[in-house]
């Protein structure tokens, strides 16, 4: 159930302070990915939210966000597209720049990624200002798909990234 996955989200997730800046508190999701029982569980909970019908592709942000998408697209069939930091892919791309809670950066897809009117959705481990899942909703649209919604691990609502990304739905395992 909803209350029980995010527990196992809190009970997974390590605060690490001053990374990658002094006075950023970095939100830590891999000791969750290395527990195989409680991964599954997490993945498992993302896909009964959405329902197995609701997208057509899942895009992974890099890095994490290919962790959980390829999982997600394993289990229900569908294929992954990743989306990437610049300069990482080889084919031509569509780019996005975007702020970051610390500093700047460009993510970039495939022009050729998605199938045209393809539901997708777009998957990372955390929301934080929305500066990347934003740049990234950009991305989908311009490549030729349709964001059908976000799905993170975990959100920190006080950056207020899902209003940012409103009226996209926005789906937190757990948000604090
Ligand atoms: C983190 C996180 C999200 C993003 C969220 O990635 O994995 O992708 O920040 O922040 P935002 O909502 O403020 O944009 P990070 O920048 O650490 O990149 P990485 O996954 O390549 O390490």
């Amino acid at each position: 159930s909803g209350p029980a996955v995010a527990e196992l989200v809190a009970g997974r997730v390590l605060d690490v302070p001053d990374f990658p800046k002094p006075g950023i508190v970095f939100k830590d999701l891999m000791p969750l990915f290395a527990d195989g029982a409680v991964f599954r569980e997490v993945v498992d909970g993302i896909i009964a939210h959405h329902g197995r019908e609701s997208f057509d592709v899942v895009a992974g942000i890099e890095a994490r966000g290919f962790v959980v998408a390829a999982a997600i697209a394993y289990a229900t069939g569908v294929g992954v597209v990743p989306v990437r930091k610049a300069g990482k892919l080889p084919r031509a791309t569509h780019s996005a720049s975007y702020a970051l809670e610390y500093g700047e950066a460009t993510l970039e897809v495939h022009q050729d990624a998605f199938t045209a009117g393809h539901r997708v959705l777009v998957v990372d481990d955390v929301l934080a200002t929305g500066g990347t899942a934003g740049a990234t909703l950009d991305l989908v649209e311009r490549a030729g798909g349709t964001v059908s919604g976000f799905t993170v691990l975990l959100e920190l609502a006080f950056l207020g990234g899902r209003e940012r990304l409103a009226p996209r739905p926005v789906h937190a395992l757990l948000t604090v």
